[in-house]
């Protein structure tokens, strides 16, 4: 959801902004530009399209030479995306340029307070009135950090700036409000980044900007102040996961290693939480008496963080005997949710960023509720705002389609599902024993699946020409269903559809027509026959299908579906831990064979920082 990245120091400039936005693409992708201060004054260079055309543009950087600048990859949400649109913007004097990760809201009302001072605009931007503004206040005061003060007193909205001036050549400044941004100390050097990924080649030294502050950096360190413009101390953070974990080392696409990456995404989620034959959930805070003194249940998430929750769902209402409700974030914020103290909320979000999540989290705990996340992103706002925080431990995903990062927090969710029981006393020995003995063989079994990507290559290519597809089952096959169609069509554009198999005959089945691709997901053992009896269902309809089943059911599946795709057998569970792989593997290559752009899919960015 746009990504920015801005450097002052003694290097050149822009081939480091370059660098950062190649890693922040994933953010965005709809134009790049970069803003750099040097011999010739400001310059900015931007164009629509991927950020290849702006490296083409500038000769990697080499035509603006400068040791400051700022860098942003755009994903459109005020204007349509092309030249003009990109950022950064430029102030009226060209002497001021602005990007912008987020979205101002009262931007059209203080458009019409500018152009009624004589202002006019080139752009559709709702950022170019932050620009506009800093020139209208700069003028009034002649200093660059007030100008910026009091732009940020007239702004409404989310937004995470990075701003340089002709007039202030030695400094960057920075803002944050509800969308990410993060500083980056070095050895006379300064960074603002989006994420990390953009600069952990050049520092590990970060800190987190908070709701409300400023940043001003120079080559010789960084002033953080905050809403009332006093210097706050910031906490440093040592980042130190290898920087290959935002390469793609080998692969052809981020995707395809997120996904190999799993088995060892999931031991890291597991392996110090699972030890002696428990859970042990060091970094929760709550007590006994509090998780024996919790109200209402309820998760919410958007995306592929919602279906983990749908999994949820099942599996602990399973182990706690109590109902436990899944909302989507973007629907729990708006409905005057009833949520009171001593109810738990569990927040599901691989980047810490999604704005819906971060809107509902805060809907709830103004009730009083009790926050607990899931999260990937460390230090990310979800995480700093919730009273715990379980880390997923995946590394970077970059991929916009979610992989590791949906199967780590399937594997933390359910570990914090067995120790509520156990504390609940509402599992019995033999099924806790047996659930955190095949939760550690999770990764093994992955392993094994991913030996067989090439035969679900080979299924791709054969089904890879469908334009429409429908994903059935039942229970924790259902779950999982939602999971498998989103990711197809997410990346291979394919019309693609999850129900609950049950549902069928209430309507959808009239679609089922002679060649229609139905997925029939029979992993759950206990339902097999169900499955089984709506395979022969859709078949008698005319539907071609593929099956995703268990080694004990592969036989009778295969006796009726000509494709099947198999997992080992583990607890009824942890089956959507496994299952989710071949349908992950399946999306992957039916897009590899369309020849889709599978790590950044057309209208989709990996952090959804607005609403
Ligand atoms: C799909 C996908 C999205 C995210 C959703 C929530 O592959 O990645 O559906 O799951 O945007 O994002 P997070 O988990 O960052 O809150």
């Amino acid at each position: 959801m746009c990504g920015i990245v801005g450097y002052v120091g003694k290097e050149q400039a822009a081939p480091i902004l370059l660098d950062g936005l190649q890693r922040l693409e994933y953010r965005g992708y709809d134009s790049a530009g970069v803003a750099v201060f040097g011999p010739a004054g400001l310059q900015v260079k931007k164009s629509k399209g991927r950020l290849q055309v702006l490296k083409d543009l500038t000769h990697d950087g080499a035509d603006l030479p400068g040791n400051l600048g700022i860098g942003h990859t755009r994903w459109a949400t005020h204007g349509e995306p092309n030249d003009v649109n990109a950022h950064p913007q430029v102030s009226r004097s060209g002497r001021i340029a602005v990007v912008h990760n987020g979205i101002i809201e009262n931007f059209s009302e203080l458009k019409g307070q500018l152009l009624h001072k004589g202002y006019q605009f080139k752009s559709e931007t709702d950022t170019e009135v932050v620009a506009q503004l800093l020139d209208y206040y700069f003028s009034q005061c002649g200093d660059m950090v007030e100008a910026v003060r009091r732009m940020l007193n007239a702004v409404e909205g989310a937004y995470a700036l990075g701003i340089v001036s002709a007039d202030a050549p030695d400094r960057l400044i920075a803002a944050r409000k509800d969308a990410p941004l993060l500083l980056g100390y070095g050895e006379g050097e300064s960074f603002i980044a989006s994420d990390v990924t953009a600069i952990i080649r050049h520092t590990r030294d970060i800190s987190y900007m908070e709701d409300g502050e400023m940043a001003v950096l120079t080559r010789d360190g960084i002033t953080v102040y905050n809403e009332q413009g006093q210097p706050v101390t910031k906490k440093h953070h040592h980042v130190d996961w290898d920087i290959g974990a935002a390469e793609k080392g080998g692969y052809a696409h981020f995707m395809l290693k997120e996904i190999f990456e799993q088995p060892r995404a999931i031991r890291e989620a597991t392996a110090a939480r699972l030890q002696g034959g428990r859970v042990i959930l060091q970094d929760l805070t709550m007590t006994e008496e509090e998780i024996r003194n919790i109200g209402r249940i309820i998760i919410i998430a958007c995306g592929s963080s919602y279906h983990v929750g749908m999994v949820g769902k099942y599996n602990l209402e399973r182990m706690l005997r109590r109902s436990v409700e899944v909302v989507l974030a973007s629907e729990f914020r708006y409905s005057d949710p009833i949520v009171k103290r001593g109810d738990l909320v569990i927040a599901i979000s691989q980047s810490g960023e999604t704005l819906d999540t971060m809107a509902a989290l805060r809907e709830a705990k103004k009730r009083g509720a009790r926050i607990l996340s899931i999260v990937n992103v460390v230090g990310s706002s979800i995480a700093r705002e919730s009273d715990d925080v379980l880390y997923t431990w995946a590394g970077p995903e970059i991929a916009v389609a979610t992989t590791k990062a949906y199967s780590t927090q399937m594997a933390v969710l359910n570990m914090l599902g067995l120790y509520f029981a156990d504390i609940l006393g509402t599992i019995d020995r033999q099924t806790y024993s047996e659930m955190v003995r095949d939760m550690q063989r999770v990764p093994e079994y992955i392993e094994k699946i991913l030996e067989s990507a090439e035969s679900i290559h080979d299924i791709a290519r054969e089904i890879c020409k469908s334009e429409d597809v429908f994903f059935i089952g039942r229970n924790l096959d259902y779950a999982l269903s939602l999971e498998g169609s989103l990711k197809l069509k997410e990346i291979s554009y394919i019309h693609s559809e999850a129900y609950a198999s049950g549902e069928l005959k209430h309507g959808t089945i009239s679609l089922i027509v002679d060649g229609t691709l139905v997925i029939a997901l029979g992993t759950y053992g206990p339902l097999f026959d169900k499955a089984l009896s709506n395979v022969v269902e859709v078949q008698a309809r005319g539907a071609k299908v593929l099956a995703l089943t268990t080694q004990t059911h592969a036989e009778e599946m295969g006796r009726h579906v000509p494709m099947v795709m198999t997992i080992p057998d583990i607890h009824e569970m942890l089956l959507p831990q496994l299952g989710v792989v071949p349908l992950q593997l399946l999306a992957y290559y039916i897009a590899l064979e369309r020849g889709c752009d599978i790590d950044k899919p057309r209208n989709l960015a990996k952090s959804v920082t607005v609403e």
